[in-house]
């Protein structure tokens, strides 16, 4: 199948995510068929793309005729065999639990047209394993957008094990058709990239405050003096401290144990505070964003340590043969959160012999083979 062959997308799931999809695909112009389980759940999807679609109609981005367009060119299903019968590409954004996802595979692989290509939007999941339930596995692919789809520029695109070129390339050139950024993910690995390279970040964060070395605010002021817009752990908070909770369990699962959730992140979760969108984590939301005292800024705390663990772990998705290049990984890193340069970019700037050393001094300072650097870190020159 050609781009141009692509007519109709399906998305399967109208959560934060479907949702999101389902509106970058039809700014791109295409038919879309929304798919929930429950008929309150695409309603309520539906009407979030209405918003967000007059919204942008109000910032002058599109005019009122397309906005109109385009919400004629949605419609909504709870039937699964209904909402796939004339899709040409199908993309998943159900719930981040295997036997969930696998289920819904296996009902696409039958409703679906045998052309379809049938994609994924996990952040996490092997790739490989949902499509070891369909008959096409070289026609499943991961497709992970970020969140807010809508803004957010990156998209990568997994290859499972058995993932053919033609289904890698119809992705890759589909998700720049939708004005984002796509970066080819040659091997299914825990995390992909973005999720991957912060995963070292949130050890170093984690230790920092169990063994009371800062304070969060110490460590978010630091960080804001120097430019950042938005401190670490403020970050984690925004994110949403649920998320991050289990997409650390699920890397400590497959990578180690060392990448698990700090122990003040588990009690937060007990808790039930899980950051922004309880109004509480971290900190105190609210009363809307919180201010961070910056004359509490921890002048010691080496800002280059955690760029140093990154450009580690990033070093390793080299090795791995995960991604083909350094640009690939800086461009995924830049597009994927908000950061003006990539690990690698950075890394120049800063020089890796100096990294490699303070990783060395980081992994025998806490105790943390993960920071190790890597023969690449070492060597440099990257
Ligand atoms: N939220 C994020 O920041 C983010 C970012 C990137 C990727 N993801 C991934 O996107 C996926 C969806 O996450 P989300 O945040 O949108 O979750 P969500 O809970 O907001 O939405 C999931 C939706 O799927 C629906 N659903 C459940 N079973 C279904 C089925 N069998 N068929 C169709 N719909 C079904 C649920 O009713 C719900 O509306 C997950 O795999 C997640 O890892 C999330």
């Amino acid at each position: 199948m050609k781009l141009e062959d692509i007519k109709k997308i399906a998305v399967m799931g109208a959560g934060d995510m479907g949702h999101g999809i389902a509106e970058v695909a039809l700014l791109a112009g295409y038919k879309v068929a929304l798919r929930d389980v429950e008929q309150r759940f695409v309603d309520n999807g539906l009407r979030r793309i209405g918003e967000s679609l007059a919204r942008l109609m109000r910032k002058k981005r599109i005019s009122e005729e397309a906005r109109k367009g385009m919400m004629g060119k949605i419609e909504t299903f709870v039937d699964l065999g209904e909402a796939v019968n004339e899709a040409d590409f199908v993309i998943e954004a159900t719930p981040e639990v295997m036997d969930v996802k696998k289920g819904v595979f296996q009902e696409l692989d039958k409703s679906a047209p045998e052309h379809a290509v049938l994609a994924s939007n996990t952040s996490s999941m092997s790739i490989t394993e949902i499509a070891s339930i369909t008959r096409r596995p070289e026609k499943v692919v991961g497709m992970h957008f970020f969140n807010p789809a809508v803004v957010m520029k990156l998209v990568e695109v997994i290859k499972g094990d058995k993932t053919n070129e033609e289904t890698m390339q119809l992705t890759h050139d589909l998700a720049a058709r939708m004005n984002k950024v796509p970066v080819r993910v040659e091997k299914d690995s825990v995390g992909f990239i973005y999720n991957r390279i912060g995963a070292p970040s949130l050890i170093l964060l984690g230790i920092l405050v169990d063994r009371r070395i800062a304070a969060p605010e110490e460590i978010d002021a630091r960080m804001k003096t120097l430019g950042m817009p938005m401190g670490p752990y403020e970050l984690l908070d925004y994110v949403g401290l649920d998320i991050v909770y289990h997409s650390s369990l699920y890397v400590a699962e497959r990578l180690s144990s060392e990448y698990a959730p700090p122990q003040w992140l588990r009690e937060k979760i007990e808790a039930g505070d899980l950051g922004k969108k309880t109004g509480k984590g971290i900190y105190d939301w609210s009363k809307g964003r919180p201010v961070i005292d910056l004359s509490r800024a921890r002048e010691e705390f080496d800002a280059t340590d955690l760029i140093a663990v990154q450009v580690n772990e990033a070093t390793k998705l080299l090795e791995e043969g995960v991604v083909k290049s350094p640009d690939d990984i800086d461009k995924a890193m830049i597009h994927g959160g908000r950061a003006a340069f990539g690990p690698f970019q950075l890394a120049r700037g800063i020089g890796y012999d100096k990294l490699a050393a303070r990783c060395e001094e980081l992994a025998k300072e806490y105790g943390v083979a993960a920071f190790k650097p890597t023969e690449t870190l070492k060597k440099g020159n990257i």
